[in-house]
């Protein structure tokens, strides 16, 4: 039986390890989890393990609160040493943050072949952390999975043709997740499920992207933009932490209450209720698709430009005149969300068929 290690280490990572532990489970592969810690609280980790089943992981590394080298470095480090003990057939990594890097880097530097779950997306935007971390990990990686035939063209664009890996379009694992939990959402949401009945529309968002938390002008106009439309719609805005620090440290205010990071289900039904979606961040933009919600991206390029292509989703950037422009047409959309760019819901079912040919 192939052995496969599995790093997790942020809310996003958790969400799709979901999906693949089951698929992993089913097709009768020894999984061993390791959470960096870089993600660490009741709301921001804890809750995801729980309400969705994801396995406790063998080890978790308690990384957190770091500067992305040194957080980076440590991870590296330490997982290095599980590789060692372990002596896994594959590593799992997903998506791009600093664990799916440093999980990469260990296994490759042991020769351990490498899976990137999310392979050849692409935001081109070099400041980001996250591209970086994408760029790299894709480089070192045997095989790429990829979540849409843009990041297959990605790929082969920057010569993945002419190496010694394997390429392949198996669909987004959270389209997967999306389908999976739906059915059960409205069971175990704690917060939200009873939305449908609020009097006011309800807009979801949500920002944590570092080009707009630290940049404080992004960040003002963002919150301008919440403010105004706080007159006339209910704003649920579950706030990363990342977010909340600065808000605090420099004394932005917004003019209604936030609420705390919500779980998995009450996202679900909070995405299955609303009206649109304002954000910045990656797996919100495309889950809004999946409930038929359109959405304001609040950055100026995105990895998932399918949506926008199809008109869908809208890159408004961190300007506050463009938000409330777009946000003004979002109230009367009426889009059919009959495409399919994200596969059929079963690309955790594939990934694991192909590791277990090891
Ligand atoms: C990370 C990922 C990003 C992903 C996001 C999802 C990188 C480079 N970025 O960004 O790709 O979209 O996660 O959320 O890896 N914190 C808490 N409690 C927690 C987790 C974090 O208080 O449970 C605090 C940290 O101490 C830190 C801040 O939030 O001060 C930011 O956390 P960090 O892990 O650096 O990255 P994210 O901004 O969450």
């Amino acid at each position: 039986m192939p052995r496969i290690l599995t790093i997790v280490g942020a809310r996003p990572q958790f969400v799709k390890a979901a999906a693949l532990s089951r698929a992993l489970k089913k097709y009768e592969l020894e999984e061993i989890m390791v959470h960096t810690g870089q993600h660490f609280d009741e709301n921001m980790a804890d809750i995801f393990f729980r309400q969705m089943e994801i396995p406790e992981p063998k080890y978790n590394l308690g990384i957190h609160s770091l500067s992305h080298g040194a957080m980076t470095g440590r991870m590296l480090e330490e997982l290095e040493k599980v590789m060692q003990t372990e002596k896994p057939d594959a590593v799992v990594v997903f998506g791009d943050t600093n664990s799916t890097l440093a999980g990469a880097l260990a296994a490759a530097k042991l020769h351990i072949p490498v899976a990137h779950v999310e392979a050849g997306l692409r935001s081109f935007n070099m400041k980001m952390p996250e591209e970086i971390n994408r760029i790299v990990t894709d480089r070192i990686s045997s095989w790429l999975f990829c979540p849409t035939d843009t990041a297959v063209r990605n790929l082969l664009s920057e010569g993945y043709g002419n190496f010694h890996v394997r390429v392949e379009n198996i669909g987004d694992v959270m389209y997967d997740v999306a389908l999976f939990y739906s059915r059960i959402s409205e069971k175990f949401a704690t917060q939200f499920n009873g939305l449908k009945n609020r009097e006011r529309l309800t807009v979801l968002a949500t920002f944590h992207r570092q080009e707009n938390t630290d940049n404080l002008k992004c960040l003002q106009n963002i919150v301008d933009a919440l403010n105004v439309l706080n007159n006339e719609f209910s704003i649920v805005l579950p706030l990363h932490p990342r977010t909340k620090k600065i808000l605090e440290r420099e004394n932005i205010s917004l003019n209604f209450d936030p609420v705390d990071p919500v779980g998995y289900f009450d996202m679900i039904e909070l995405l299955k209720n609303c009206t649109f979606v304002i954000t910045d961040s990656g797996g919100l933009q495309k889950e809004a698709f999946f409930f038929k919600k359109q959405c304001l991206i609040i950055r100026d390029e995105t990895e998932w430009t399918e949506l926008v292509d199809l008109g869908y989703n809208y890159l408004v950037g961190a300007d506050k005149e463009k938000i409330l422009e777009k946000a003004d047409a979002m109230r009367y959309s009426r889009m059919k969300f009959q495409e399919k760019p994200y596969g059929e819901g079963n690309a955790a079912e594939k990934i694991a068929l192909i590791l277990k040919e090891i």
